[in-house]
């Protein structure tokens, strides 16, 4: 079964990113809502939405509007029909009714619901009607969120949700999981069961929100979000709408039952409209004292409101073992947490899936956790857990388990996808090497580097693994969110702090080195990215020999945000680009002055589609859909070009002070117009140094390391600057700009 036409009813949330997902796709899709006007208004929606639900903007009119009365005749013409209306099993039925009426022969009919079983909503349909009928349930936002669950019941043709499957993993790009029709399916059953126990125990072992969401979060490679945190981002009343399904549809004896109970102060922030970020704050506000905005957070006993307090658990990486060893109430906390998700997840095995590795993956996808239960018990040990954990009679899984005492009772990973992901094949490497900023897993014939620092940021131990990893063909890929958010800044600081600028300046030169060996070793280097790939992540993708990129990308070079100019190749990449184009052939300024425009403002492209114009990304890029199927292409890019040879050293040839002059000039009307202050002068005027080639002219030629020397001698004057390191400590404290 082909699926070439899609539509969509009900134009909300759900359903409008669904339709924009299908456009970046790709796929003719119209969306119906009640009337043309408010699928008119998700279309405005769709275009304005931060971050973008749509890769290419432009492509906003290849979605169809429409109204249910007078368009519904495009259902016949689909070989998908979503719904995506509210969630009420009155309208959802009178919906099917019309659809299955209308809808072409063989077509598949898919419910977006978050809570309703496939049973109950199906009840209505015909033994034959019901093959077709599933259920899709996306993530919010649908771009960004891999997780769809594809709900399947005993009725359906099994064909036909896996093409569908197919459809959805290579065309949509969704980490696609068939599940059972259980209440909450994989993600939400674990994931508010999950909330849910780090909520109660919160209060049982009186921590603070701050305390709990401390560990509750990066410790446990869980989003910094917390629990609390997540709570107020979600929106507090409808938490409690989940709770309330969840009580209605799982049994009396299930043990969601008794996390998910009532809690009073719960109730009174929603009656008193502290619904969450969306109301006036939730378990966390912003508070006006005195003009100043001041983050507060709540006392779960007394209900009030303090400042928010800061707290170092001085746990630096995920290490679970060392979370729930620690002798004090946060190793406590985290182990009673942990161990109660385990007993959980464990005891839903085979019921909610067959396959307990889904309810992992499920975690990783739709709640982007680093380790997902059954990972999180295999790295703290099975005998270890067992040592403490007695008390799970019942549930088959754990008492299976207790018996084999099987440490490698994991096996591989990703089981609900044929591609060969970095998820499966890390563990398949012959050899384990790196630091503790990167790993690198080794196979016969190729390196993959895996960066692990907080958001990826690089530091000297990053680069090192880099330069080691091209001993043979490399290539740079990750798990996490983030391809790399840049050069690890708090690192530069510990040194701008002490005054040891040579070990700042000894850095950025081995960085540079190391880009320089990316791109010039006799072995060719992939990179991979997917999310942030900003400042030096930029500069080791761009250094790469190839680049195959995650249509979900947030790419540029931001240094100038933070009062520096790029310094590991950055510069003198762009100015490759721009001076090999037509226009740069003509007019010797083009190249640096559109260079100067881009880094100078710290422009960012949140596609690949924005990427190319400003040439951080090249037309022969490798761009996809599916995350997961990165390594597979990179792995293609490898074998495509066994003959590899490094590429010629780029010259170049710069106007120098001409050119300077009219960069100053720019400026010069920036500062007058007070777009931009006194710091913000200096640092675009050691940018238009570097670009201008410094003290050259036209009929001169520059090496690469020439360009570099510029780079680096302008990067060490910058951060020699106490306003640079005001703006670095502030955008660290903030994550905000600091305009000085
Ligand atoms: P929403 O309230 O944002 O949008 C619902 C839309 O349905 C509205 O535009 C409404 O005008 C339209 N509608 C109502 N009756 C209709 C009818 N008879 N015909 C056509 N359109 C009709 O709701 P949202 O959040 O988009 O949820 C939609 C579905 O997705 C629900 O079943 C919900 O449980 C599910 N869901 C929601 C998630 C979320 O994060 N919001 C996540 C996953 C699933």
């Amino acid at each position: 079964m082909e699926i070439k036409k899609v539509v969509v009813i009900g134009s909300g949330t759900m359903g409008s990113g669904i339709a924009a997902h299908l456009c970046n796709a790709n796929v003719p899709v119209t969306l119906l809502d009640l009337t043309t006007e408010i699928s008119e208004k998700a279309r405005e929606r769709i275009k304005k939405s931060r971050p973008p639900l749509l890769i290419d903007k432009s492509k906003i009119d290849n979605i169809d509007v429409g109204n249910i009365s007078d368009n519904f005749n495009v259902v016949s013409e689909a070989d998908w029909v979503v719904e995506a209306v509210v969630e009420r099993i009155d309208i959802k039925h009178n919906i099917y009714e019309k659809i299955f009426k209308e809808r072409k022969a063989g077509s598949i009919i898919s419910s977006n619901t978050s809570s309703i079983p496939i049973s109950i909503l199906s009840e209505k349909l015909s033994a034959e009607d019901k093959k077709d009928f599933c259920i899709t349930h996306f993530f919010n936002p649908v771009r960004y969120m891999d997780l769809l669950e594809i709900v399947k019941s005993e009725n359906n043709d099994l064909n036909k949700i896996d093409s569908l499957k197919k459809f959805c993993e290579i065309s949509l790009g969704k980490g696609a999981i068939v599940c059972n029709d259980t209440p909450g399916f994989l993600g939400n059953r674990i994931g508010v069961f999950a909330m849910q126990v780090a909520m109660t125990e919160a209060f049982k072992m009186k921590m603070s929100i701050e305390e709990a969401d401390a560990v509750f979060g990066r410790p446990m490679g869980i989003p910094k979000t917390g629990v609390f945190g997540l709570y107020d981002l979600i929106g507090i009343d409808l938490m409690a709408d989940v709770l309330k399904s969840f009580i209605k549809e799982l049994p009396k004896s299930d043990e969601f039952q008794e996390v998910a109970k009532e809690i009073p102060l719960v109730k009174k922030l929603i009656e008193t409209g502290y619904t969450g970020r969306k109301g006036k704050g939730g378990f966390y506000r912003m508070n006006k004292i005195e003009n100043k905005k001041i983050l507060e957070a709540i006392n779960l006993e007394t209900g009030e409101y303090h400042p928010t307090q800061k707290i170092n658990i001085k746990s630096n990486k995920v290490d679970l073992k060392a979370l729930i060893n620690r002798d004090d109430k946060y190793g406590e906390y985290a182990w009673s947490v942990i161990s109660k998700i385990i007993n959980y997840a464990s005891s839903l095995v085979p019921g909610i899936t067959d396959e307990f590795n889904d309810i992992d993956e499920a975690m990783r996808l739709g709640f982007n956790w680093s380790k997902g239960p059954f990972e999180m018990l295999e790295e703290i040990g099975v005998s270890n857990f067992f040592s403490r954990f007695k008390n799970y009679e019942g549930n088959k899984f754990l008492e299976n388990l207790s018996k084999t005492k099987n440490e490698k009772f994991h096996g591989i990973r990703q089981k609900y996808t044929d591609i060969e992901t970095l998820g499966k094949v890390k563990k398949t490497a012959s050899n384990i090497d790196g630091n503790s900023s990167a790993s690198i897993y080794r196979f016969n014939d190729y390196n993959i580097v895996e960066f692990t620092t907080k958001a990826n940021a690089l530091d000297y131990d990053s680069m090192d693994a880099l330069k080691k990893a091209t001993d043979k063909p490399l290539i740079i890929i990750n798990e996490s969110m983030q391809f790399s958010a840049g050069v690890n800044l708090s690192y530069t600081m510990e040194f701008a702090n002490k005054g040891d600028f040579k070990s700042i300046e000894k850095f950025v030169g081995y960085f540079q080195e190391t880009c320089k060996h990316l791109k010039y070793s006799d072995h060719p280097v992939v990179s991979a990215p997917s999310g942030l790939t900003l400042g030096g992540g930029f500069e080791v993708m761009v250094q790469s020999n190839f680049v195959a990129s995650h249509t979900n990308i947030v790419v540029g070079l931001v240094e100038t945000i933070v009062g520096l100019i790029p310094a590991g190749g950055g510069c003198k990449e762009m100015l490759a680009r721009w001076l090999d184009t037509e226009e740069a052939k003509n007019d010797p300024h083009y190249a640096p002055l559109k260079v100067f425009d881009i880094i100078g403002y710290g422009k960012t492209a949140t596609s690949p589609v924005e990427a190319e114009p400003m040439k951080y990304l090249k037309p022969e890029d490798k761009k996809i859909m599916n995350r997961n199927s990165l390594l597979e292409v990179s792995k293609e890019i490898l074998n495509n070009n066994k003959d590899f040879k490094a590429p010629l050293e780029s010259e170049f040839k710069l106007p120098g002070k001409v050119v300077k002059e009219e960069m100053n000039k720019i400026l010069e009307k920036l500062y007058n117009d007070k777009v931009i202050f006194d710091h913000g002068l200096l640092v675009a005027q050691e940018l238009a140094h570097v670009l201008s080639g410094g003290d050259t002219s036209i009929d001169k030629t520059l090496s690469e390391d020439d360009l570099y020397k510029l780079e680096l001698d302008a990067f060490m004057k910058l951060i020699e600057t106490k306003e640079t390191q005001d703006r670095i400590k502030h955008t660290l404290a903030t994550g905000k700009p600091l305009i000085n």
